[in-house]
């Protein structure tokens, strides 16, 4: 990235907050210790290892206990999901999972995994905006579902679900309920009982933190066959030496992303809106996906008919701007989104989309110069296509 560049895919991951590195770095140098060793410099690395979970433990509002660090969402994901069916078939519980065809592959993947050994799962659609109803939910539940996995807020199109509701319903059957928060961190509270969560995942490099860590939220009491046998790292729950570094990064990130949660979603909301407004104003026949109102004020899914959304990341990327086509992970597949087919989109509407994330530091005039960049850009496209057919 030079000083021109403009990153604007800040979903996909953030660069590392000075003020985070700085709180790091001695635990690579000084404070290197084994958090398990006994002596000296273990219990220095230890004890940044304390202060981290304890300061999680207050954002989430949850005991220190109940946050076990993992190496991202996707390990937690897994864990979560896979930890309460095992956990259940082990014991003979519940055989059946509820979930929503807009989740994050991490969760999809793992409860596909479930079914070819035996789980049930439902599959619940969200309406056309990409929210999932609560009642929906409710319908789905039968007298063996043992997990209800829904996603805080979507990766792709940036919708935020009714999570608060879907928990409530969820205890009134005595269900586990498991949330997908990757995307909330810094915009939404994380707070797990007004959430009603029992399980909860973060991923420290969607808050300028480091990657490769993470955490899983898991309230005392919920039962889960842990995943990962070894040492009897974080209470014998997920074994491993802690990645001390990493974690005390995480803790930091977080602290600053929260605290100045109000001012930054006002920056990006206002940085949001200008470009969603920006381009449907100077690009015809293009359509934000997702709902407007429950979205988050960092994302920006948009549809252009008629040209390749890869097309406009590699025009976009030479003129120093990054964005995505659908999720990250997908870049590089042609496989429309599965969320934005899910919202009921034609697939070649979705192969067309662009996903803009915004982030802290993004200022107007970038904004301004890629919705310059994105309408020329378009329109390029669009007449070299029209040349060809
Ligand atoms: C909603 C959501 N869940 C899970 C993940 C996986 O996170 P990680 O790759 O850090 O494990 C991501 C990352 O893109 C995400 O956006």
């Amino acid at each position: 990235m030079t000083d021109t560049d403009i990153y604007l895919d800040h979903a996909a991951t953030t660069p590392v907050d000075p003020a985070v590195l700085e709180a790091m770095l001695p635990f690579f140098t000084a404070r290197f210790g084994n958090p398990t060793s006994i002596y000296g410099a273990g219990r220095d690395a230890r004890a940044g290892l304390d202060w981290a979970r304890g300061t999680l433990a207050g954002i989430l509002h949850c005991l220190p206990r109940e946050v076990v660090m993992t190496s991202g969402a996707t390990e937690s994901n897994n864990t979560a999901i896979r930890g309460v069916a095992w956990f259940n078939r082990l014991n003979s519980g519940g055989n059946h999972i509820i979930t929503s065809a807009i989740e994050h592959h991490a969760v999809l993947h793992a409860v596909e995994s479930l079914a070819e050994h035996g789980f049930e799962i439902t599959i619940i659609e969200p309406d056309a905006a990409g929210l999932i109803e609560p009642e929906a939910v409710a319908n789905a539940i039968r007298p063996d579902t043992c997990l209800i996995s829904i996603m805080y807020a979507n990766n792709e199109i940036g919708t935020i679900q009714p999570i608060a509701e879907i928990s409530a319903i969820a205890r009134q059957h005595g269900i586990l309920i498991h949330t997908d928060a990757v995307q909330a961190a810094g915009a939404l509270s994380l707070d797990v009982d007004e959430l009603g969560v029992d399980l909860l995942s973060l991923s420290a490099h969607k808050f300028y933190a480091p990657k490769g860590v993470g955490l899983l939220y898991v309230r005392r009491g919920a039962r889960i066959a842990w995943q990962q046998l070894g040492g009897g790292q974080e209470y014998a729950r997920r074994a491993g030496t802690e990645n001390v570094p990493g974690i005390v990064g995480m803790a930091a990130g977080l602290t600053l992303a929260q605290r100045a949660l109000v001012e930054r979603s006002a920056h990006q909301r206002m940085l949001r809106d200008r470009l969603i407004d920006g381009i449907l104003g100077r690009v015809p026949h293009s359509q934000l996906n997702g709902s407007r109102d429950h979205r988050l004020p960092n994302n920006v899914n948009i549809s252009f008919a008629g040209v390749e959304g890869e097309s406009i990341l590699l025009d976009l990327d030479m003129h120093g701007i990054s964005a995505s086509s659908g999720s990250a992970c997908a870049t590089g597949s042609t496989e429309p989104s599965h969320v934005l087919l899910a919202l009921g989109i034609s697939e070649n509407l979705a192969q067309g989309s662009l996903r803009l994330t915004v982030g802290k530091d993004n200022t107007v005039a970038e904004i301004d110069r890629a919705i310059d960049t994105i309408a020329t850009s378009v329109q390029r496209l669009r007449e070299m296509s029209a040349l060809v057919t």
